[in-house]
């Protein structure tokens, strides 16, 4: 796999460059403010190392999941102005994918100008199934530019037009960002440094089936809590209440335990509340005693305990998925105390991108305290279940 640094040095000045990032970042849905600019941050090493190099580069990017047509609430513009303010130069967004006014604007860029290109899922064709309507999008957008950079980490699962397509019609590489989240990954697979205990959250079990089957093996140790424990504790008999509960996955999730349960922790303790919301009315139940009228909405104390003393020794660990609804204060204890006692690892911590990378900084956490916070939640645990990642293998060509 090229990387681009390896196209840097063979000189990319006055060349125009296709620069897939994964600008995915969330939007506060009244005020259309971005709410965590990280992924915005984490693409600027390479687009500043192109920029500088005195290429002339194109940006393109999804946002959200529009329905393949423009859709003013999943513009760009909101990510255009921050990345302009956080290069300290201006955007400016072409008011399509590759169309017309894409174009135009790629054709007059000048060297070390950036342009960035509408949501490239507002064409159909970017998510289309059908290789040949996908092929045609990425003909257009192949022809924005000579060079094609992938350094949307995030997006390298995904069989799509500006991720898969385009790379197979121009000179490829890897941007900075997907070299630094490989080599994470790769000393998670490779020989992590033992104990190597990895901690699954987040709704829903059955998106985690995949990578719990292939890491148990490989771990010394798995947590679970969030929404997809109450699978794990129907599984081992107990009520849940109106809990999260994925009921045909409970037979899966008895084997698991069967086969791995000496390695498998799950929580002891839950807070439960009367109903999804902040104000809800709270109690705290052990884990095998949740009353049917309840729903378990966080973990408790003693399971922050238990996964802090579970963690205290690790060496390697990998975090993904919050432990409970942490977006609402009174239930986000449960992912600040596993937050806290992941950064304090002796040894190399990865949070595993999306929701886990949301709240360690919408909790305030410090960044710096982790050994690295993926950009890329579907693809880490992708990557980390052992599948080909079409992005990735695209570029491996
Ligand atoms: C993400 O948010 O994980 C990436 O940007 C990919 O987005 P997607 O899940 O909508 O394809």
């Amino acid at each position: 796999m090229k990387s681009v640094d390896q196209l840097l040095a063979e000189g990319v000045a006055g060349r125009r460059v296709l620069l897939r990032a994964d600008l995915n970042v969330p939007l506060d849905k009244v005020t259309n403010e971005i709410t965590d600019d990280g992924r915005i941050r984490a693409s600027l090493p390479t687009i500043a190392a192109l920029r500088d190099a005195g290429a002339r580069v194109v940006v393109a990017a999804h946002l959200g999941r529009p329905k393949g047509e423009p859709d003013p609430q999943f513009s760009l513009a909101p990510v255009a102005a921050r990345l302009g303010e956080l290069l300290g130069t201006d955007v400016p967004l072409a008011a399509d994918v590759a169309g017309p006014d894409a174009s135009a604007r790629a054709a007059a860029l000048t060297d070390g100008q950036v342009l960035l290109l509408e949501n490239v899922r507002f064409e159909a064709a970017e998510t289309s199934k059908d290789d040949a309507v996908r092929g045609e999008l990425a003909d257009r957008l192949a022809r924005l530019a000579e060079l094609y950079v992938d350094d949307a980490f995030g997006a390298v699962h995904r069989k799509h037009a500006s991720v898969y397509d385009v790379a197979t019609r121009l000179p490829h590489a890897a941007g900075r960002l997907v070299a630094q989240e490989l080599d994470v990954l790769a000393q998670l697979t490779a020989t992590p440094v033992r104990p190597y205990v990895v901690v699954l959250g987040g709704s829903k079990v059955s998106d985690k089936l995949g990578v719990i089957e292939a890491l148990l093996p490989k771990v010394d140790r798995l947590l679970i809590g969030g929404g997809m424990c109450f699978t794990f504790l129907a599984a081992q008999g107990h009520g849940v209440g109106s809990s999260l509960l994925e009921a045909d996955q409970v037979d899966t999730c008895r084997r698991l335990l069967d086969e791995a349960g000496d390695r498998i922790v799950l929580p002891v303790d839950v807070i439960c509340a009367d109903r999804f919301a902040a104000d809800a009315s709270r109690s705290l139940t052990p884990a095998d005693a949740i009353p049917d009228d309840l729903m378990g909405l966080d973990v408790g104390p003693l399971t922050v305990d238990l996964f802090t003393a579970e963690l205290v020794d690790a060496h390697t660990v990998f975090w993904n998925g919050p432990m409970g609804v942490f977006e609402l204060a009174p239930f986000a204890a449960g992912t600040r105390g596993v937050a806290q006692a992941v950064a304090a690892v002796d040894g190399l911590s990865v949070v595993g991108g999306g929701d886990s990378a949301a709240a360690v900084r919408q909790l305030g956490l410090d960044e710096e305290s982790y050994g690295h916070i993926s950009t890329g939640g579907g693809a880490s645990l992708e990557y980390l279940e052992g599948r080909e990642l079409p992005g990735l293998a695209v570029l491996a060509d």
